[in-house]
């Protein structure tokens, strides 16, 4: 599916459409640029399902975990490589199939990243234009 969106709040509707299609166990990977919006559209995502502590602390964090209909675990691989992740442990913290996982910059990390994912690819297209493509 691929369609492109001018608003926020359009963003937030998809994002309230995908949340729908959520199942424990599933692997959400999203690609774009710095900026795209794959934190805004997962926080979204996470709010329409049932978690309501979102905070966009200030402080960078690698992995965020949050409780509602379902675990979810929030990963940003930014900064981190393939080592570093399996230091800090995010190769056991992906083997749980009771949770939900959202996954920015996945490419960093991909060996430990199950194969069977959820894809959403953010484009960046102006200030409020993104275009998603998402293969469920
Ligand atoms: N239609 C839109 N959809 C999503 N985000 C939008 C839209 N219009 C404007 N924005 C803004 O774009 C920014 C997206 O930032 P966000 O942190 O979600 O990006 P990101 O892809 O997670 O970047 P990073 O790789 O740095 O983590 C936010 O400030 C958001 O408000
Ligand atoms: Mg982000």
């Amino acid at each position: 599916m691929k369609k492109r969106v001018t608003t926020l709040a359009e963003t937030a509707l998809l994002a309230d459409n995908f949340a729908k299609t959520i199942k424990k166990g599933d692997v959400v990977v999203l690609n774009g640029d710095l900026g795209a919006g794959k934190t805004t559209f997962t926080q979204h995502v996470l709010r329409a399902l049932g978690v309501k502590d979102i905070v966009n602390s200030p402080t960078f964090a690698i992995l965020k975990s949050y409780k509602g209909k379902f675990l979810f675990e929030h990963i940003d691989a930014y900064r981190i490589n393939l080592d570093e992740a399996i230091e800090i442990g995010l190769d056991e913290v992906l083997s749980k199939k009771d949770r939900v996982f959202f996954i920015e910059w996945a490419q960093n990390i991909e060996p430990l990243v199950p194969r069977k994912r959820k894809v959403v690819n953010i484009k960046y297209i102006n200030e409020t234009t993104r275009e998603f493509e998402i293969n469920e």
